[in-house]
């Protein structure tokens, strides 16, 4: 087990050595951002779901979400590295090759909050006025860190993976999707993978040291996650639908704002929970450490984040 724990994570180094990247030689080049592009694509902005919008006012809301995902990964990211270095001091005198790996990703995560910050800049240098986020990286990661680590690695490995998923849509929705966004995700995901790789191997080590007392308070740590990330996930629709409007000149009453509303919190569910948690390799993981009942309590806390459902919502004011 041990050696096979090893061999894997000398497969990370060699990757995360390999595919190593420069922000600023690899990724940004020189670019800015031109309004004529999406974001996001539409997979994951589900901005085509808004069928009452304009051309313009879809791309526009990819944009809006595409500065808003720039946002949000620095608040993950965070949390993701502090919570990686920790474990890592179970290695400190172990395996020094899982030392090096957690180094490196601790690094390379590093590096992406310098990424997304300089794409948060570069998005408000060309986008209207009035934009707002408000949520504080260290305000996230407090409270994230105030949970059991088990709960905290499965929470990452979901974000980990979902970043996967997140450039898989970008190849398939890659018409009119902005040459910058669309490396940000290439470049983004290289790293990433080795990341999820990482996180599922410190999750089964961690799940090894559990009662079944402690695995089920962390099964409750991990719900209370969950719900702690869609409670942001609100808060940042709300915002966003705001800025969005106003912009835009539409009324905040009515059933369309309503909809811009419920399309926002709807997007960003999927694209920040749902888009990881369906992937079978989360399930996969999930589903070999935990009982039948703990999986049954986590869907229960899913659901309702699965089966929004905006798109009804838009047919009904069209
Ligand atoms: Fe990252
Ligand atoms: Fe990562």
């Amino acid at each position: 087990m041990q050696s096979t724990d090893t061999a894997r994570y000398a497969r990370c180094i060699e990757a995360s050595k390999r595919i190593r990247w420069d922000i600023d030689r690899d990724v940004i080049r020189g670019r800015s951002f031109d309004l004529t592009h999406n974001f996001l694509p539409d997979e994951l902005s589900l901005a085509h779901e808004l069928d009452f919008l304009s051309a313009d006012q879809q791309r526009f809301m990819s944009q809006v979400q595409g500065r808003t995902y720039a946002n949000i990964f620095g608040l993950v990211e965070r949390f993701i590295n502090a919570k990686m270095l920790e474990v890592s001091r179970d290695h400190w005198f172990g395996d020094q090759v899982a030392l090096e790996a957690l180094i490196r990703f601790s690094d390379e995560e590093i590096k992406h909050q310098e990424l997304f910050r300089r794409i948060e800049r570069l998005a408000g240098e060309r986008m209207p006025e009035g934009y707002r986020f408000d949520i504080q990286p260290n305000d996230v990661a407090h409270f994230v860190l105030g949970k059991s680590t088990w709960a905290v690695l499965a929470l990452t490995c979901d974000i980990e993976l979902f970043t996967q998923a997140h450039y898989r849509a970008s190849i398939a929705g890659a018409e009119g999707l902005s040459d910058l966004y669309k490396d940000v995700f290439l470049f983004h995901w290289k790293e990433e993978s080795q990341h999820a790789i990482l996180d599922e191997l410190e999750w089964q080590r961690e799940d090894a040291k559990l009662s079944a007392t402690e695995r089920d308070a962390a099964v409750d740590d991990l719900i209370a996650l969950v719900g702690g990330v869609d409670g942001i996930l609100q808060t940042q629709a709300q915002a966003d639908a705001r800025y969005f409007l106003d912009t835009i000149g539409m009324a905040p009453e009515g059933a369309r704002a309503a909809a811009v509303r419920a399309g926002l919190l709807k997007a960003y569910r999927w694209q920040y929970i749902v888009s990881g948690v369906s992937d079978p390799r989360f399930q996969k993981v999930l589903s070999g450490m935990i009982t039948e009942a703990q999986l049954q309590r986590i869907q229960q806390a899913l659901t309702p984040l699965m089966h929004a459902a905006p798109a009804r919502q838009a047919e009904m004011v069209a």
